[in-house]
């Protein structure tokens, strides 16, 4: 408790507030969204909000208190901050991410021509970084990379998640989807005997929820920090023992995309915060 108290208060000190405090209240958080896709295998689709503790959908609710709010700050600097032998920031190009980063989250990840696969959120940013400003490249887990996508995702609060999983995308969601489906590690489990099964369940001190991605970057109050989906995934693999994979691995932007089409209709809830 005391340490909710003290991070509490560093997100007062900083004095942030997050660009769409306006918007109510993200989809999928009181209401559950209810799939139009009769092809989804859940009935009702909800936020891990649900199933969060009084104390943490508080911090979640308040800006003020929403311990992710120092991230923020360090993306809307790297936003506005030349750097690279171009001698570009992103606003030279994109201007007000306010408006030209809205709505940009909820279709992530898209296929890339250029890469004939698709592209997560991190890549197309180290992609702009390392192409149009000749940058080096922000590392995924590190805070600059965490403070460009909350401040990038968070232009989307609210808005409802809604991938197109067109002819080119087809063949990536299909391994996306059997990853999740598919038994691994000494306990030997799937995605979906956690999050699909026994979701509202208790694992030993949590509650599972149905392993949405519409959060993150997530505050973990267990990290002390925000921490990108791919290490959740990780995270989630190590739990049945089996080997996690490297941040940006294709196997985990596959898994990506078709948890972003398990969850379409839920709101960017951009940063969340968990236990
Ligand atoms: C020299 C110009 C330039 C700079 C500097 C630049 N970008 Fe971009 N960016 C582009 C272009 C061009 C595109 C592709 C146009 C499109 O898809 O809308 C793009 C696309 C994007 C997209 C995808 C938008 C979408 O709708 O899918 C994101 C996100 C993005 N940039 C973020 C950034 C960030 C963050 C930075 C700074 C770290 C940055 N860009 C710096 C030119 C730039
Ligand atoms: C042994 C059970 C178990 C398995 C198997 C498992 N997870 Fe989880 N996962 C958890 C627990 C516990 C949490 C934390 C509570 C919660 O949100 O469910 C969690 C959280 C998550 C979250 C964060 C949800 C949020 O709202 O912040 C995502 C995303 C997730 N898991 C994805 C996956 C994926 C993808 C797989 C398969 C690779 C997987 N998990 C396999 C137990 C599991």
């Amino acid at each position: 408790m005391k340490n909710i108290i003290k991070i509490a208060a560093i997100g007062m000190v900083a004095g942030f507030a997050f660009a769409s405090g306006a918007i109510a209240e993200p989809l999928g958080v009181s209401k559950p969204v209810i799939p139009t896709d009769k092809n989804d295998p859940l009935k009702e689709i909800w936020s891990g909000y649900k199933w969060a503790s009084p104390e943490t959908r508080a911090m979640e609710d308040d800006d003020f208190a929403n311990p992710a709010g120092p991230w923020l700050e360090i993306g809307e600097n790297e936003w506005g901050k030349k750097d690279g032998e171009a001698g570009k920031s992103c606003a030279d190009c994109h201007q007000d991410a306010a408006s030209s980063m809205k709505g940009v989250a909820t279709k992530y990840p898209v296929y890339f021509d250029e890469w004939k696969k698709p592209m997560a959120l991190e890549q197309r940013i180290n992609y702009c970084r390392e192409n149009k400003m000749k940058a080096k490249p922000y590392e995924w887990e590190k805070d600059q990379m965490l403070g460009m996508m909350i401040y990038v995702k968070s232009q989307s609060r609210g808005m409802p998640i809604e991938v197109k999983v067109d002819d080119k995308l087809k063949p990536f969601f299909d391994k996306g989807k059997e990853y999740y489906y598919t038994r691994r590690g000494q306990l030997d489990m799937s995605c979906a005997h956690c999050h699909e099964n026994n979701f509202g369940q208790q694992i030993r001190a949590e509650v599972l929820s149905q392993g949405q991605s519409n959060g993150f970057p997530t505050y973990r109050l267990k990290w002390q920090k925000p921490g990108s989906l791919h290490r959740r995934f990780k995270g989630c693999n190590e739990q049945v023992r089996a080997k996690g994979q490297g941040r940006g691995a294709d196997d985990y932007v596959n898994l990506e995309l078709y948890l972003a089409w398990r969850g379409q209709g839920l709101g960017v809830e951009t940063p969340a915060v968990r236990r």
